[in-house]
Order: structure tokens, then sequence, then C-alpha cells
């Protein structure tokens, strides 16, 4: 039996592995429900070990040991011991060959870890610690080695057999099967290892890399769906071009592979020149995907092309350093999307989901630092905080160092670094040396976890024509004050930024300026200022922080208007309507009227009158603050007054701006062949924005056009904003309109998802009862992640219905978390984090809350992924 409550392992408890492994060379067999794993090791004792004499200790988890040998000789049972996680051996030469067979049994394998079947053949997913499964090793990514493999399966099922680098050979064999031989010419941890063999669908196009050099782009994806596949293809290309662009980075491979698979654990696995996908992050047709949908295929390819400088070519010497590759890789894809689409677009969205995931993690019982010191089971923290946290840091140090800077930076680090595998600290001490820009108290923030609140307060002075800022920051543990780069820019009474002048400098420069903020509390005083400024804070949101900057209602209207930086146009509008719905809240309680103030009302008319200008930035103002955000800000939650007010502000300003509404649902009509450009999908957006606020009324003229609308929409987006506003409705059209849209898409897997999850996250008042009649669908299947997502993790993610009032919500969560766990411990430990904020609820919810949690603990046999997070919880 493996330990029920196995102990933590400690970043302070790291040391180099005992032994190296220099080359890997695998034998795959593919029969009926059985893999045999033939292994060839070339081992030898690490050098840079404590100790010389230590036991070799290799890694491996539901194998089926078949024999061991040294040099050629089989072991006697006697010099080895085999338990549920490892191999020992306790008198190993200081090198030596060591080979083993395994088996087991792809088919029976739900966990999506380790080597899998799925609809369309066999595949691997190795991070974090996935390769154990697949053979004995010692799997730490500080360990890399060269890899050989020879796939053998019949020819028939498994017409591509892939593994990471280049096909040396290949032939045929007896019975119909057939075999290919694969050489990585990189060493490697085993984290990046993959292989597939499957049948499959192949679009490939060449690539001349900037230096010259040819390159074999190829995708794979389920048959027939060649025709899903054209814009990944594009993606890649155009963020191979902006790695060479912006990073002077380009592909060191003959050959990069992407291959989908329609039952991932994630998004998508940078494995070496074999990157293997969720189809979620492939697959796009203009009437299977929307804009939305486009966009991550966009980042996500990007996002692991990125990974093999940044991870791949350097990679993380332990897994509490995952950050070192995760927030850097999507600082870069980050980055990526703001080129290629709209920056302030961009930036908002991000932001809003480092609010709505990265806060409340940081806040709750999973709160750790971007570089956590403590895990229990490592794939619980691939989180918000080491992915978006962590990209914020490296933002924050490119804020601080400018482009030129922070770019050589990047080249210092890669030219000190490129094939090793190292640490956070060796990241920012290239910035640093690189630049000659003091990151002191920049890297305070890999090692501290929370959210850090910084107040700002401005005083005027006419006579002396200054502004004095006094700034502060807490988080409130004690410790040295985090540096802390504070964009801000002053805006005059006429709406123009002022130029900034802080005393003791020779003249002005610009209208943004970063504030080193690096104590606990700074006074910065602004000189030349000819009135009485509003403070536009934080812009570009410059550190991820709460801010408290003490303006007024009329002052955030003020910004909100005139404001030159967008993301704080964006942001006073937030905060506005924050203001607005929690006060709202707050009346609904006492049995008052909510009340909307005009000159908000106002301002967001002439969000609407000027929204040709940037129809996407628009729609971005027009969204109001998610209720999850909302609930946040409350020092008890409270869910339905939340939704309440919240409604109740969106219909006030549909009822006041119909006619506008009607106008520009008209108005910003894209005419022409489909395209997912910013542009289009910008008009797109706000079209849809303009639609939902109608429906936000729901009589029977909204609901007539909203069907129309679904009928007429040509493409996924146009399509899926009238569905969603339909299943949030009670007319007669929803289940028109959703029985038509599942009959035309029942054979489109992840068409369906949208299907499902557009059900299981209405608002509708039985949406609990509608969620557990669709787990009887028979589309519904728990093994398949996508699918239990759109359910599942959708409904738990809903404010009102997970959080009703009755605890129905959380009994049924519950009790899917410890169905889900025996087949995959990874999914169900996600959906158990829903439970992440039970203690921010009113007592009747908590104790219902505390029930269910209960419930899975006591639950017989479960993971430890889930272990932990409910352990953290009710801890
Ligand atoms: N490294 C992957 C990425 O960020 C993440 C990933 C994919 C992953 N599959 C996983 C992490 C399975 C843990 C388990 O792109
Ligand atoms: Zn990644």
């Amino acid at each position: 039996m493996r330990d029920p409550n196995p102990k933590a392992v400690l970043l302070r408890d790291y040391t180099p592995p005992a032994f190296l492994i220099d080359s890997v060379d695998l034998d795959v067999d593919v029969r009926e429900k059985q893999a045999t794993i033939r292994s060839r090791l070339a081992v030898r004792r690490n050098p840079a070990a404590k100790d010389a004499a230590q036991p070799l200790v290799l890694d491996g988890r539901h194998l089926e040991l078949v024999s061991v040998a040294i040099d050629g000789r089989a072991l006697a049972p006697g010099e080895y011991t085999v338990d549920e996680d490892h191999l020992r051996i306790a008198e190993a030469p200081a090198a030596f060959t060591l080979e083993a067979v395994v088996r087991f049994d792809p088919w029976a394998n739900t966990r999506l870890e380790g080597f899998y079947a799925s609809k369309d053949g066999l595949f691997t997913q190795c991070e974090a610690q996935g390769f154990r499964c697949i053979t004995y090793f010692i799997d730490r990514p500080d360990v890399m080695s060269r890899y050989t493999v020879t796939l053998h399966a019949g020819r028939e099922r498994f017409p591509h057999l892939l593994a990471n680098g280049n096909q040396v050979a290949k032939g045929e064999e007896d019975g119909e099967r057939h075999w290919a031989k694969w050489e990585d010419p990189f060493p490697k941890p085993s984290y990046l290892f993959a292989m597939v063999a499957a049948k499959l669908d192949l679009l490939e196009e060449g690539f001349v890399t900037r230096s010259g050099r040819k390159a074999l782009l190829q995708v794979y994806v389920e048959p027939g769906k060649i025709d899903q596949a054209g814009f990944a293809m594009h993606a890649l290309k155009k963020a191979m071009r902006w790695d060479e662009a912006v990073f002077g980075l380009e592909l060191d491979l003959e050959r990069f592979m992407i291959v989908a698979v329609g039952d991932f654990n994630m998004g998508a696995m940078e494995n070496k020149g074999l990157n293997i996908f969720n189809t979620k992050y492939i697959l796009a047709r203009p009437d299977t995907a929307t804009d939305y949908d486009y966009y991550g295929i966009d980042k996500v390819v990007a996002h692991e092309y990125f990974h093999n400088w940044t991870g791949n070519r350097v990679t993380c010497r332990d897994w509490f350093q995952l950050t070192l590759k995760e927030g850097l890789t999507v600082f870069r894809d980050q980055e990526y999307s703001a080129d290629e689409y709209s920056r302030a677009v961009a930036r908002i969205q991000d932001v809003r989901d480092l609010r709505a995931y990265q806060f409340p993690e940081d806040a709750g019982p999973m709160a750790h630092p971007v570089r956590p010191d403590s895990y229990v089971e490592i794939n619980n923290f691939y989180t918000a905080t080491v992915y978006e946290k962590g990209a914020e840091v490296i933002r924050m140090i490119y804020t601080l160092l400018g482009r030129e800077p922070f770019r050589k930076g990047m080249d210092l680090y890669f030219e000190r670094h490129d094939g090793q595998a190292v640490t956070c600290d060796d990241f920012t001490q290239a910035m640093q040396d690189a630049s000659g820009v003091d990151l002191s108290g920049l890297r305070r923030w890999y090692s501290r976890a929370g959210t850090p609140r910084v107040t700002a307060r401005g005083v005027y002075d006419e006579a002396a024509q200054a502004f004095t800022l006094t700034v502060g920051q807490s988080l409130g543990q004690g410790g040295e004050p985090l540096h802390i780069p504070l964009a801000v820019g002053l805006v005059g009474p006429d709406g123009v930024d002022i130029p900034l002048r802080l005393e003791g400098d020779a003249a002005a420069s610009g209208t943004t300026r970063v504030l080193d903020l690096r104590e606990a509390e700074q006074q910065f005083r602004f000189v030349e200022v000819t009135a009485r400024p509003v403070p536009s804070l934080l812009r570009g949101f410059s550190a991820p922080v709460v801010l408290d900057g003490g303006l007024t209602d009329a002052d955030l209207t003020h910004l909100m208007t005139h404001d030159s930086d967008p993301f704080n146009r964006w942001e006073a509008g937030q905060v506005l309507a924050t203001r607005i719905i929690l006060a709202g809240v707050e009346a609904l309680k006492a049995g008052k009227p909510m009340e909307v103030p005009t000159a908000y009302v106002e301002a967001v008319g002439r969000i609407l009158a000027s929204a040709s200008r940037d129809p996407a930035f628009a729609a971005e103002c027009l969204a109001l603050p998610d209720e999850a955000i909302l609930a946040e800000q409350m020092e008890v939650a409270d869910p339905d007054a939340i939704h309440e007010a919240r409604r109740r502000l969106k219909r006030e300003i549909a009822e006041r701006y119909r006619t506008r509404f009607e106008g520009a649902f008209r108005h910003f009509t894209v005419t022409g062949p489909y395209s997912p450009d910013a542009n289009a999908a910008g008009r797109r957006s706000l079209r849809n924005a303009s639609l939902g606020y109608l429906m936000a009324i729901d009589d029977s003229t909204a609901r007539a056009l909203t069907f129309l609308e679904y009928r007429r929409a040509e493409n996924m987006t146009d399509t899926m904003a009238a569905l969603e506003c339909l299943a949030n409705s009670a007319g007669a059209e929803r289940e028109r309109a959703l029985g038509m849209f599942y009959e035309k898409w029942k054979d489109e897997a992840l068409v369906v998802d949208k299907w499902f999850r557009a059900q299981a996250t209405s608002d509708l008042p039985k949406t609990l009862d509608r969620v557990k009649s669709l787990l009887a669908h028979p589309a519904f299947d728990l093994r398949n992640p996508n699918r239990a997502r759109a359910v599942l993790h959708a409904f738990a993610g809903t404010a009102v219905h997970f959080h009703a009032a009755d605890g129905e919500g959380y009994r049924f969560v519950a009790e899917q978390v410890v169905a889900l766990d025996r087949i995959n411990p990874q999914i169900a430990s996600r959906l158990a984090r829903a439970f992440d904020r039970w203690k921010k609820y009113d007592a009747g919810r908590q104790a219902h809350a505390r029930g269910a949690l209960e419930s899975i603990r006591s639950a017989e046999g479960l993971s430890s992924d889930v272990g932990e997070v409910v352990g953290r919880a009710l801890g």
C-alpha cells in the first residue's frame, strides 16, 4: 500500500541526484491491451552527489517489473526491492548499464499520465512525474539524458509511430506490424519525453528559419479533421517568426511536430520537438470555434513553442522552480498576444483572469509563493500563482529594466545556462548582471505568498504647485518590503496628462513614470503641477497588487473618460461599477432601492458613443466585474445579493440605452468571409456585448431578436453569444435553440462541450437539476476531461448555484470529486479547488461546505492530489 498521508517535499531539502543517466534507449512494444517497455540506461554516480555510497533508487508507478539486469547480468531477487513507488538496488557500481523490462496496459490508464489510450491511439503525458509510469527512472528534471526510442505496433491501427527528435530508421515486421526508431539529439529531462502510436491525419508545411535552416512543421489531428488544423499551423509559423524577431530565438530542430488528442489533462505540453495538445487548443473552423477559441489556440501554440527555449533548452533544477519556465513563458505568450492583437485588450483580459483566479488562490488555503516552499503533490502546483503571478513577476522585471536591458538579460541567461537545469535565482541574477539594476527587493516576490495592498494618497498644494503622493505597502506577514514598480500619471482637470517632474529632477520627463516603491511607506513629490490633478495610479497594472487609491467617484469618472492609459480608463469603470454593485448589495439587504448614479450611466453612454474608435476595448469597458471578483471584495460574500445587484445594474444600463444597443448590434455587423483577426473579432465582441445588454431586459422583443440571431449566425462566435443568452432566459426559445444546436453538432466533441457548458453555467433556478440530468446524457463521459470540465468544473465555477444556501451545490460537487478521483486524480483535484473560498461565506453555507469537504476526506482510497487540496481547505 502507498502511504495514505504522504509527506511534503521541501525546497530546502534539495540535494543533487546520487546518480546521473547519460543515455536512455527504449524499446516499446504495443500489443492488444499491453505495452512492454525495455529500457537500457547508461548510469553513473554523480560526482556532485553528497555521498558516494548511496543506493540506486529509481521511481516507478503502476508498472509490472518483468526483469532487471546490470551490465547484462540479471539481478537475483535479493539484489533489489520493489514497492509501489520505487525500485531500489543497494549495491550499484560507479558506472554501468541498467536494463529493465516492464509491462502495463495503456487502455486501463484513466489517469492520462504516462502512456495512455485515447480514441485514435496511444499518447504520453510525462510532466511532471509521468515518465515513471512508463519505465523505472530517476524521474526529476535535473537528470538529463539523450533518448533513443524504437516503437513497434500494428500497422493498420497505428500507422504513425512518433517520438522526440528525428526518425532514423523504420521497417516492417511479422503480423502486419511495423516499427520506427527515433533519436533526440538534445539531452533532456524525462518530463519532456513523448511518444505517440496512432491513426491520425497530417498537415505539413516547410519553414525556413531566419538564419536559413530548413524545418518540417507537422500538425497531426484526428482522421477527417484536417480542415480544422490550418489555424494552428498558421499560429505556429507566426510564433516562430515572433520569437526570432523579438528574442532572436530560432527553432533548433529539423522537424517540429504537434499532435492533438481529445483526452488530455491540461491545455498542452511542450515535449521536445513533439508537442502534444488538447484538441481544444488546435482544432478550429469558423463554424465550430469562437473568436475566443481562436485566440486561445494562437496563444497556447505560441506558449508551447516558446517553451522550446524557455523550459527545454534551459530547464528547471527541481519542481519548486516551475515558474522559471512557466512564468517566463506566460510572459512571452502575453507579449506575443499583445503584439498580434490589441495590447490594451490583452492586458485587460490578463488582469481580469489574474483577479478572478490568482487573487482568490492567494487569499485561500492553497496560497503559495510563485516559488513554493513545499508540496505534497506537484500536480497541484500548476497554478494561477506559478503561471500568471509568475508572469507578473517577470513583467515587473521587464518594467524595471526596460526593453533593451531585458533582452540583454535574456541573452545572458541563455549564454550562461543553455543545456542546464537551473533556478529562479539564476534567472534574476542574469537579469541583474546584464542590466546593472538592483533586483534584491524584486526577488522577494519569489518567496512571499499573498497579494500585497498598496495605499496611495495625494495632496495638492496649490501655492507651491506641488502634488505629493504618499504610498504604502503591506502584505501582513512581516519581512522586508517588496520592490513594487508603480507606474503613475497625473491627469489635469482638462483631461490632459501633466508632464511629470519629480522634485530634484532636472526637467519634466514624459507623462507616465515608474515610481520605485521599495519601502513600507514612501513619498513622491511632483513639482510644476499647475492645477489639481487626478492621479492615475498603477497604469497598465504595473504590479500584481490590490490598490487603494483613495479616489472619489468624481475622480474615477474623470479617469474613466479621459485617462490616456487605456488600462486605467477601463479600471476606473470597473472600480465605479464595483462600488455601485456593493452599495446595491447593502441596499438590497436593507430592503432599500438600489441607486445607480447618473454620472456613471453617462460615462457608460460616452463609451457607447465613441465605441467605433476601438470596438474591442469598448466591449471590455461595457463588461461588468465578474461575480467571483465582486465576492472577493466583501467581508462575507453574499452570492445571491451580488448576483441580483449586478443584474439590476446591467438591466438599468440596458433600459437607459436600449436604442443605442440595438443600433450597435446592427452597426457592428461584420461582412465578408470569417476571420478571427483583432479587428473583426473586436466588432463581434461589441456587437455581442450589446446583445447581452438587450437580453438583460429579457422581454419578448429581445428574445425574438436573439433567437433570430441564433438562426442567422454563420460563425460559432455569434452562435454561442446568442445561445448563451438564451440559456439564461426562461423563454420558450431556450429549449428550441439548445435542441437545434445539439442535433447539428452532436458529432463534433468540442462543440458538444459548449452545449454542455452553456447549460451548466446557466443563471436559471433549476440549473443543478439540469446538471444532474446532463450526467445521464448519452454524450456525457466522466473519463473525458474536456467533457467533465464542461459540466462539473463549469458548474462549480458558478457563483449562485454552487454556493446555493441549502448546500445542494456543495454536496453534488463533493460526490463528483470522489467519483472523478477514482478515474483521474488530477482532474478531481482541480474540481475540489472549487471549495477554496468556503470560509468567505456565511455560517450556514460554511457548515454545508465543511460537511461536503469532510465527506470527500473520508472517501476510501483518496488520491494524494485531492487529499492535499481538501486537507488544506479543512486545516
Ligand atoms: N507544461 C505544460 C504547459 O504549461 C503544462 C502541462 C501540460 C501539465 N500537461 C500537464 C502539467 C500535465 C502537469 C500535468 O504548457
Ligand atoms: Zn507552460
